[in-house]
C-alpha cells in the first residue's frame, strides 16, 4: 500500500487497530487516532513530540455525535454549531467522563469540531468513535496543508495519509469556549471573529470575550504558546523595505501580502496577488515551508490587513517570528 492515497477502508482499519492516520480537513491536515482509545492517543503525542499538557480536538461527523461527548451544549454553542458546522470552528465544552483524560490533557473541557471535508466526513461516518487529531506537524512547526507536507515530516509515524488534496481554508479552526452564557474566543482561525460576534449577538444573554494568549498569562488554551508555526530559518516580521536594508548582506526570502517587489537576489512569494485574505490564508503555510526549505538565510514577512481572516494570519505570523 502506498503511504498516500484515497483508500477509506484502509484508513478505517488502521484507525480501528489503534494506529495513526493523517486526515484532510478544510483547515489543515490532522494526525488522527481513535479518540476513545487512550493507547492510540498516546501515539499522537509521541509522533508530534507534543507536550502532554496540550489537549487535542475530537472530530465528529455531526452535532448529535458532539453532544454525546459533552455534559452540556449551551444555547450559544448550539447556535454557533448550527451556523458553522461542518466548518473551521472548534467548540470547547465541559467533557463527559467517557472522554479519556489524555485527550483533554487532564482538563475538564474538551474541544470538538465537525470538519468540512468529504473524505474525512465519510471516514467519520464509517467508524463509531471520534477522531482525536491535532495538526499533523511536529510540535511547534508550521502546520501541513498538503499530504506531501505530512509525509515530509511524519512518514515513519503514520500508517496512512488520506489524500484530500490541498486544504481549502489553510489555517486552523477558530476555537471558542462556551461555558453557560460566557463565550470566549481562545484562538483566531478560519471563521472570522466578526462572524462569531454576529452569531453570538443573536443569542439572548450570551456574552463574548476574546482571550488573547500572551507571554504574561498562563494561556487559557494550553497550546497557544508564544512561539509556534515557526520556520527553522530566521523569520522577521515588520516593514519589509526597512528590513531589506538591515539584512542587505544576506540572501533574503520575502513573504509579502499582495504587492511584488523587484528583488535582485533571493526569493519573493506573494500570498495573494489580488489582495484577497482567503487566498492568503490558503497559501500561508505552504509558502512558509517553501521559504524555509529554500537556500535563503533570512525570511522577511509583512503583516496583512488586520481584519477578517487577516487577524488569524497575523496571529500566525507573530508566533512564527517569536523566539
Ligand atoms: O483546524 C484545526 O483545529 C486543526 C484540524 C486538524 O482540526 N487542528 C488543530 O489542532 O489545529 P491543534 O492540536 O494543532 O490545536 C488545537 C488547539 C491547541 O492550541 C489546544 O491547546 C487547544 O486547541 N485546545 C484543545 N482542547 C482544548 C481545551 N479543552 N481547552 C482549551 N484549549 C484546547
Ligand atoms: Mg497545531
Amino acid at each position: 500500500m502506498e503511504l498516500i492515497g484515497k483508500n477509506l477502508e484502509f484508513a478505517r482499519k488502521a484507525l480501528m487497530d489503534g494506529n495513526l492516520v493523517a486526515i484532510p480537513t478544510e483547515t489543515v491536515y490532522g494526525l488522527a487516532a481513535n479518540g476513545m482509545n487512550a493507547d492510540a492517543v498516546v501515539k499522537i503525542y509521541e509522533a508530534k513530540n507534543r507536550p502532554s499538557f496540550n489537549p487535542l480536538i475530537l472530530h465528529v461527523e455531526s452535532i448529535l455525535k458532539a453532544k454525546q461527548l459533552v455534559i452540556e451544549f449551551p444555547p450559544a454553542a448550539l447556535h454557533l454549531a448550527e451556523k458553522f458546522w461542518p466548518g473551521p470552528l472548534t467548540l470547547v465544552l465541559q467533557k463527559k467522563d467517557i472522554v479519556p483524560d489524555i485527550v483533554s490533557a487532564g482538563l475538564d473541557s474538551v474541544g470538538v469540531r465537525v470538519p468540512r471535508h468529504p473524505l474525512t466526513l465519510a471516514l467519520l461516518k464509517s467508524i463509531d468513535f471520534p477522531l482525536a487529531a491535532p495538526s499533523a506537524n511536529p510540535s511547534g512547526y508550521v502546520s501541513p496543508t498538503t499530504p506531501q507536507h505530512v509525509a515530509e515530516q511524519l512518514q515513519n509515524k503514520v500508517a496512512y495519509i488520506l489524500d484530500g488534496g490541498k486544504c481549502e481554508v489553510g489555517i486552523e479552526s477558530t476555537i471558542v469556549k462556551v461555558n453557560g452564557d460566557e463565550v470566549t474566543i481562545l484562538r483566531l482561525g478560519g471563521i472570522e471573529m466578526e462572524k462569531i460576534k454576529e452569531v453570538v449577538n443573536e443569542v439572548p444573554w450570551a456574552r463574548l470575550r476574546f482571550h488573547a494568549a500572551n507571554e504574561d498569562q498562563k494561556p487559557e488554551s494550553p497550546g497557544m504558546m508564544t512561539s509556534h508555526y515557526a520556520p527553522r530559518k530566521r523569520f522577521v516580521l515588520g516593514d519589509v523595505a526597512e528590513n531589506m536594508k538591515k539584512f542587505s548582506g544576506k540572501k533574503i526570502g520575502i513573504l509579502s501580502f499582495h504587492h511584488q517587489r523587484t528583488l535582485r537576489t533571493g526569493i519573493e512569494l506573494v500570498l495573494s496577488p489580488r489582495g484577497d485574505l482567503h487566498e492568503a490564508a490558503r497559501n500561508l503555510f505552504s509558502y512558509l515551508r517553501m521559504l524555509d526549505e529554500s537556500d535563503v538565510e533570512v525570511i522577511l514577512a509583512e503583516p496583512v490587513p488586520d481584519k477578517g481572516l487577516g487577524r488569524a494570519i497575523n496571529d500566525r505570523l507573530k508566533r512564527a517570528a517569536a523566539d
